[in-house]
């Protein structure tokens, strides 16, 4: 899956922004949201995910909620329109009830983790999650560089996922992304790939999208073979 990341649209345009991301072919739209607690910044509510909706209603909307509290917001994020919700494993809420109540609530969940977190934090929920995402930055801010150092955090989980009986699970990427840093993430067992600055900075988005997934398919679990 190839999703790109509307934190890296021009804020004055994210209208159209989410129909160039339906007309591109990507899988869904991704989309931060930060609370200024949990991370030092400030970016989208649930209004830009009903905005994303009204706008690209065929277009995924997966939110990643980079927040202290995601247990007090996750549903009115799902009433807005979220596909999917993303919540981090670093928080003190109760994980297991609120994944649950994402799924109760008829959305996919997942779990993320920041860099300095261990891939054992998710090892625990693997069972009760549908993704698993793998921030490749520090999480916060868009256009920074893509951390090499967490690739063995990736074959990590993907390879606990299987010893679990979860091949299916979506180990996802997010952070620094392009069509480099996508393949290398792919061989150590990535599926999914979140990038902003590397597809919206692109005059044709569609070539983009298509050409990491081509690259990654070929990639994938090359490094956990070998
Ligand atoms: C960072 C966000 C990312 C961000 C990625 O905190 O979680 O989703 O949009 O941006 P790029 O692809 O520009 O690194
Ligand atoms: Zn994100």
């Amino acid at each position: 899956m190839i999703l790109p990341s509307l934190l890296a649209a021009d804020s004055g345009h994210l209208a159209d922004a989410c129909r160039r991301v339906a007309g591109s072919g990507a899988d869904a739209l991704h989309v931060d949201i930060m609370d200024a607690h949990f991370v030092p910044n400030l970016s989208f509510g649930p209004d830009i995910v009903a905005m994303a909706r009204r706008n690209a209603p065929a277009l995924k909307r997966h939110v990643h909620l980079m927040m202290t509290q995601p247990d007090l917001y996750a549903m009115r994020f799902i009433e807005a329109g979220a596909a999917t919700v993303l919540i981090h494993v670093e928080v003190s809420c109760d994980i297991a009830a609120t994944l649950a109540e994402i799924r109760t609530r008829g959305a996919r969940n997942g779990l993320t983790l920041k860099p300095a977190t261990p891939a054992e934090s998710v090892f625990p929920f693997l069972g009760q999650v549908d993704e698993v995402l793998v921030m490749t930055v520090e999480p916060g801010y868009g256009g920074q560089s893509f951390m090499e150092t967490m690739l063995p955090k990736l074959a990590a989980i993907r390879r606990e996922a299987d010893r679990q009986g979860r091949p299916d699970l979506t180990l996802m990427v997010d952070g620094g992304i392009a069509l480099d840093s996508a393949v290398r993430c792919a061989a150590h067992g990535a599926n999914a790939f979140v990038a902003g600055t590397s597809l919206f900075r692109l005059d044709d988005m569609s070539a983009g999208v298509a050409a990491m997934r081509h690259a990654t398919q070929d990639a994938y679990g090359r490094a956990l073979r070998a």
